[in-house]
């Protein structure tokens, strides 16, 4: 590891590349890429983030800053006869109001994207969870990366012939443009059910039989087989094909790329075969070399002598300019590629067109999804719970008639944090995008509606089920990470820092807090030293009363003082969790199904109850906002 020490605390000048009002990164000590034969710059889970961080200088860097940099890596490659290849494990959409603030979705979307020459690119889940969207991909994306994109498990009713076919090729063999290395690589997404009807996925177990794929295995003349998917690096799906693989192909290097838990992480399979995940929200850039590998294609060679055995090398690069910069060996006057300045462009417009920077309100203090306990003062949990939902719905014409309700919402339909300052148009869509709507049961007995929480919650028969369907009502960070797997109570921390992150600075202020990720190999796979940040796990689901109060509530229990105690209360829930509430009511003995349901809001979602709640609460309309 090379460990390059530069000036700490020094902030940058106007910097060139980033969207304008991007804050300017912070200096900080660096760890060099590990520039090998074989090189990949790895995205996933970007769920729209194309613009970048606006008020995190960590990751403010945009889609164009990719394209420069990843243009300058290129150049780099074509210069010492190694390769790069790009790779792209899907859930770019649904996020930030760049995507989801147009309408129909999507609009300027696709031809931000398709900038970045993408050499793999695969669908996930949130690409499917609606028609218009897996169609979206079928008429753009797949078109736009054209022969990179696959789909190894994923099928589409063709929108124009209604016939069920592939969305795209099920694998792809190439050879390397400056090295000649062979390669085999399938791109996957994990066992998910949860798609709108238009799409089909295959479980993996299912693909990994088929004969299409045990017989692109048994190709002989491959230097590396690539793995990419919308797949979680540790799970039983990457678990079966590896060992499907190895079983075939016993010796050749397998590397595996992967998403979907929204983590830094990064696997050792064998001596041949590792997994990278790169996070999420283009707050990470993976970078992954390989050397060492046979390129049977072609008599090039490195110009250093080659090694004789294989090598992995890994580095999460902090997506700023300041990293982009040391990265790619350019500065503020020499980053900045024509097209990259146009993807800026590109992007600063399509927000100017959205009026992303609308202003909705001025948040007076941060509120975390995973960085403080729930509940706490400063979870976005416990704000919901106290504030937004009850003094929300009791506008609504059920609480206003004397209905009392309990609201209860699943906690991964909040999707990222507020930062004391701006709550924009685009915060909306940061925090929430999604668009389903608040449904209710009536006149449940509240004997029965106050269990309902620990059910979705705690173990028991409906948990089961979630876990056997493979859903995730919580953010997708709460189940991810080695250190997790452990987790014994709510309060676990994951990513603790390891003893290879300390360095000695004298002063421990000078770090800034980031990721200090812990993985097979160590803890120096961060490119940016900083200080830890404590991550906390959430419930599953919390819940808010409306015309009576909770003496107190947690995860698992409601308390009411006794004389309070309602008889009845209409059960409100976001549609996403119905069919886990009706099962919860049913295992509880009543007979309510989808008929007992109706709208308990007309046209209200997640999103616009918060946007109501801010405008009504953190509006400060002419006042600065820091
Ligand atoms: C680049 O940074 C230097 C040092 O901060 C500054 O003097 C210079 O004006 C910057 N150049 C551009 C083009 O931003
Ligand atoms: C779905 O796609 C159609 C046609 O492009 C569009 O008019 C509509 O607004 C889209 N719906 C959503 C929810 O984005
Ligand atoms: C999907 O569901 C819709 C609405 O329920 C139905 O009209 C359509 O036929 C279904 N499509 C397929 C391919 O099953
Ligand atoms: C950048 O945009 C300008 C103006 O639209 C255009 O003339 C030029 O060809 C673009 N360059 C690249 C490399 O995309
Ligand atoms: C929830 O509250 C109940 C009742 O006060 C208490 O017994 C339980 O320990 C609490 N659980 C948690 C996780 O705080
Ligand atoms: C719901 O239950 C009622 C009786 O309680 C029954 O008549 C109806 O068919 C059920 N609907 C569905 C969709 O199962």
């Amino acid at each position: 590891m090379i460990l390059r020490l530069l000036p700490l605390l020094a902030f940058l000048g106007a910097a060139h590349g980033a969207q304008p009002d991007a804050p300017s990164p912070i200096a900080a000590q660096l760890r060099d890429l590990q520039w090998g034969q074989l090189n990949f710059i790895h995205t996933t889970d970007i769920h729209g983030w194309l613009g970048g961080h606006l008020q995190e200088p960590s990751y403010s860097a945009d889609w164009g800053d990719y394209v420069s940099f990843t243009k300058h890596l290129h150049d780099r490659a074509d210069a010492d006869g190694s390769d790069l290849l790009l790779i792209d494990t899907g859930d770019r959409i649904e996020g930030n109001g760049l995507y989801d603030a147009s309408d129909p979705k999507g609009q300027y979307y696709f031809d931000i994207v398709k900038q970045a020459d993408i050499d793999l690119i695969c669908s996930g889940n949130h690409e499917l969870y609606k028609k218009n969207s897996s169609d979206g991909e079928f008429r753009y994306t797949v078109p736009n990366f054209k022969g990179n994109y696959i789909a190894s498990n994923l099928d589409i009713y063709n929108p124009d012939t209604g016939k069920l076919e592939p969305l795209a090729r099920r694998f792809k063999t190439f050879k390397t443009k400056n090295q000649g290395i062979r390669i085999l690589a399938f791109g996957f997404i994990f066992d998910f059910t949860g798609n709108a009807n238009n799409t089909v996925v295959q479980t993996v177990e299912d693909t990994v039989k088929t004969e299409w794929f045990q017989e692109a295995l048994r190709e002989k003349d491959i230097d590396l087989i690539v793995v990419f998917g919308h797949v979680a690096i540790r799970s039983k799906e990457y678990s079966l094909i590896y060992k499907t693989i190895r079983s075939v192909q016993w010796d050749t290097p397998i590397q595996f790329f992967g998403g979907h838990t929204h983590i830094r992480d990064y696997k050792v399979y064998d001596s041949k075969s590792v997994a990278l995940e790169s996070g999420r929200y283009m707050e990470t850039l993976g970078f992954m070399s390989i050397s060492g590998l046979s390129s049977g294609g072609s008599k090039k060679r490195l110009s250093s002598p080659q090694k004789p055995s294989l090598t992995f090398s890994r580095r999460y690069i902090d997506n700023n300019l300041f990293s982009l910069y040391h990265h790619s060996g350019k500065s503020n006057e020499t980053f900045q590629t024509e097209h990259g300045r146009n993807v800026s462009a590109q992007i600063n417009n399509a927000r100017k067109s959205l009026k992303l920077d609308e202003r909705r309100g001025c948040a007076p203090h941060d509120l975390w999804v995973n960085r403080a306990p729930y509940p706490h003062k400063q979870s976005i949990f416990t704000w919901l719970e106290k504030e937004v939902f009850p003094n929300h719905f009791k506008h609504s014409s059920r609480a206003k008639g004397g209905n009392k309700a309990l609201v209860i919402s699943n906690t991964g339909a909040m999707r990222f944090d507020i930062f004391k300052g701006p709550f924009t148009k685009d915060t909306e869509f940061l925090v929430s995008p999604f668009t389903s709507g608040f449904s209710y049961v009536k006149d449940v007995p509240f004997k029965v509606a106050k269990q309902l929480l620990k059910l979705l919650n705690n173990e028991g028969p409906i948990m089961d089920e979630i876990a056997r369907q493979n859903l995730m009502l919580a953010p997708p960070e709460r189940i991810a990470g080695r250190a997790n797997v452990e987790a014994s109570d709510d309060f676990h921390h994951w990513n603790v820092p390891g003893p290879g992150a300390q360095v000695h600075l004298g002063d421990d202020k000078t770090l800034t807090p980031g990721y200090t990720t812990e993985d097979d190999a160590g803890s120096d796979g961060d490119d940016t030293v900083h200080s830890t940040i404590s991550f906390y796990n959430v419930p599953n689901c919390i819940q808010a009363a409306v015309g009576f109060e909770l003496s107190h509530g947690n995860a698992s229990e409601v308390v009411v003082f006794d004389d309070e105690e309602p008889e009845k209360v209409d059960v409100v829930y976001n549609e996403f969790i119905e069919s886990w509430v009706l099962l919860a009511l049913q295992y509880l003995g009543q007979k309510y199904n989808e008929s007992d349901t109706a709208p308990y809001v007309e046209g209200q979602t997640l999103t616009t109850v918060i946007t109501d709640w801010v405008e009504a609460n953190w509006d400060v309309a002419g006042e600065e906002c820091p």
